[in-house]
């Protein structure tokens, strides 16, 4: 480690820890990256198997419809499963899983291997071709994994709906997709209740005409409706000759579409993100390797939600790449009791455990007791995502979890990044409450409104000023919105949509979205989606939604709505309000808080002025007015 000064609250590595990770030198690589770009990252990618080798690394002709790996040739599921089960890996765990009610499976990769071409035999038995769109609604589970890694198999292009999300969400995502088939799990165990997935889903379809069929995972045995002529469970299938049959993976292009993953944008409805093949499996792979420094022994839980980016990077592609043991748990942190994490750590020898600053600080309030009664001293380090962590719960996290000797990761990104993109290496000196620098070799920076680079300690949009191999390549059907979004405020460079300050040993400081995206528990919601199902309800005409600040949640969100005439403002109709803003996007979108109003601040060209009722909520100056309308 260089010896230069850094100031504030800092965290050296030991000494062990940097002689014993894959990245001694953090400057040196970084120096590395950024003079020899293209050759660090096709020296990456010569690491993994490639059917036909690329002829170009990266193609910028048609900026921002970037290319990576040109002209090559590869399956992200070769990398993940069949180069493993051709060495010793073989035998190797990839995957543990413990469900809530305390069930456990664990697969090899032999036997993940096996599942996976079983599950793609099946898919394609109903048809299922490459390019085809599957959507995959399904709680945390062994067959969610077995699922994505059966559509990228055969080319088929999935769109995992988080299992959190409920009617409207889901609908709306099948029908932009326009899949015809879809994966669902009778329901998932979730703090010692059902989530029933397929009852949402048969109501999700009642809206949505494309879906002909619809292959029923069972996980919980309750009773569902099933549909004859479109509904068929899993393991029937599966027991079918057919479902044996050899199935190599499908030779895809580089630059083919992996998957899908919708998110909330700045406005309107949520939008797909593209993934590829090629470029997304070398960003996830070479990432996960260095930050959370893979060794051949690890076992390696990100307690994410497959549903999720996180989930699709760091749960599923990026540590089968790596060849790594993955731990997966079906529920929810306190149960039964809220010692249910650390005792799996324990149990299972976890040595990496990767969340969200949201569940920490929900952890943090159970008390240090519930932690400390468990030895926790296969953990190695520590990660954190989704939204800023507040030093508080990262000095809990790293002196009672990590015992003081874990450093903690915190990695910042994206669903369009695909992969790390800010965040530290466990050789990198720390600051409790920054993810550090760029990952070696990108151009990142923080601008003014005109696009100049803002000094250091100054607030300003957080913009990526070269392309990366797991970056977003389009908003699926709807190229013009990528540019519009993504490209067009500063042309040449990537707007995060968040803003942030860079200090003085150049280490970044997130502050938070700049744009209507509100965090919620490290969820991404859209203004616009909890606003227009509040306005799908009968007796509502108009609403806002915007987020304040919650000591757990990160953000919790407050909506402020107009009735229609003559609708009695009652605390029942609140009630029933937050009802169904659930029932149509999801329990995480459900408002903290109702308020009606008579009016909403506007723009003169009808725009809803969420600034403005967001600083009249904190009481705090509004600032410029002159666009209100009245
Ligand atoms: C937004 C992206 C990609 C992982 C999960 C979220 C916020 C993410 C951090 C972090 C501060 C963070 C940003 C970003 N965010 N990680 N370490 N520190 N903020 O993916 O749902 O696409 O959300 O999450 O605001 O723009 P996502």
């Amino acid at each position: 480690m260089a010896e230069k000064l850094i100031s504030g609250d800092v965290y050296f590595p030991a000494e062990e820890t940097v002689a014993n990770s894959h990245v001694k030198d953090w400057n040196a690589l970084n120096k590395y990256a950024l003079e020899n770009y293209e050759k660090f990252w096709s020296e990456r990618a010569s690491e993994l198997e490639w059917f036909q080798p690329w002829e170009k690394i990266i193609e910028d002709e048609d900026k921002p419809f970037y290319k990576w790996f040109v002209g090559a040739k590869t399956n992200i599921v070769h990398n993940c499963l069949d180069r493993h089960v051709k060495t010793p890996n073989r035998n190797k765990l990839a995957l543990i899983w413990e469900g809530e009610n305390g069930e456990s499976k664990t697969y090899s990769y032999f036997a993940l291997h096996r599942e996976t071409v079983k599950f793609a035999n099946v898919l394609k038995s109903l048809g299922v071709k490459k390019g085809d769109r599957v959507t995959i609604y399904m709680g945390r589970s062994p067959e969610i994994v077995m699922a994505m890694l059966a559509c990228a198999r055969i080319g088929a292009i999935h769109s995992v709906v988080y299992g959190g999300f409920s009617v409207e969400a889901l609908h709306e995502r099948i029908e932009d997709s326009q899949s015809r088939v879809l994966i669902v799990q009778d329901g998932a165990y979730q703090r010692g209740k059902i989530v029933p997935l397929k009852d949402i889903a048969d109501e999700a379809l009642q809206r949505a005409a494309t879906v002909e069929h619809v292959l029923v995972v069972k996980r919980t045995g309750h009773q569902i409706n099933m549909e004859s002529g479109r509904d068929m469970w899993y393991h029937e299938l599966a027991t079918l000759p057919i479902a044996t049959q050899k199935c190599p993976p499908e030779e895809m292009d580089a630059e083919d579409p992996l998957f899908i993953l919708y998110t909330s944008g700045t406005t309107g409805k949520p939008k797909a993100i593209l993934h590829t093949h090629g470029g997304y499996m070398v960003g996830t792979y070479t990432t996960l390797k260095y930050v959370f420094d893979i060794k051949e022994e690890d076992r390696y839980w990100c307690a994410a939600d497959p549903g999720w980016i996180t989930g699709h990077s760091y749960i599923v592609y990026g540590p089968l790449l790596n060849g790594t043991t993955s731990f997966m748990y079906e529920g929810a942190p306190n149960y039964p009791y809220p010692n249910r994490w650390w005792q799996m750590i324990e149990r299972y020898g976890i040595n990496i455990l990767y969340t969200a600053p949201t569940a920490i600080r929900g952890l943090m309030r159970w008390g240090n007791a519930w932690v400390t009664r468990h030895d926790l001293s296969s953990l190695r380090l520590l990660g954190s995502v989704g939204e800023p962590i507040n030093p508080e719960a990262w000095k809990w996290y790293y002196d009672v979890v990590g015992r003081g000797k874990c450093p903690i990761m915190d990695t910042w990104w994206q669903t369009e990044t695909g992969m790390f993109m800010i965040t530290p290496m466990p050789s990198v000196p720390l600051k409790p409450g920054s993810g550090t620098r760029p990952f070696p070799g990108l151009l990142m920076d923080v601008l003014d409104e005109e696009g100049k680079s803002v000094k250091n300690n100054e607030e300003g949009f957080l913009v990526i000023k070269n392309p990366w191999p797991a970056m977003i390549r389009t908003i699926y059907g709807d190229p013009d919105r990528y540019v519009q979004q993504y490209w067009s405020r500063f042309p040449g460079s990537y707007l995060t949509g968040d803003s942030a300050r860079r200090d003085d040993d150049g280490y970044i400081w997130i502050i938070g979205r700049v744009d209507d995206v509100i965090k919620v528990s490290g969820y991404r919601l859209g203004t616009a989606e909890i606003e227009s199902a509040l306005v799908s309800h009968p007796y509502v005409v108009e609403a806002a939604a915007i987020g304040l600040p919650h000591e757990v949640k990160g953000n919790a969100i407050h909506t402020f709505v107009i009735l229609k005439y003559g609708v009695e403002k009652t605390e029942e109709l609140k009630e029933e309000l937050k009802k169904h803003v659930g029932h149509e996007v999801g329990p995480i979108a459900k408002p903290e808080h109702v308020e009606f109003v008579d009016s909403l601040p506007k723009t003169r060209s009808g725009k809803i002025m969420r600034r403005v009722l967001k600083a009249k909520a904190l009481g705090i100056d509004p600032g410029n007015l002159s666009t209100l309308e009245d």
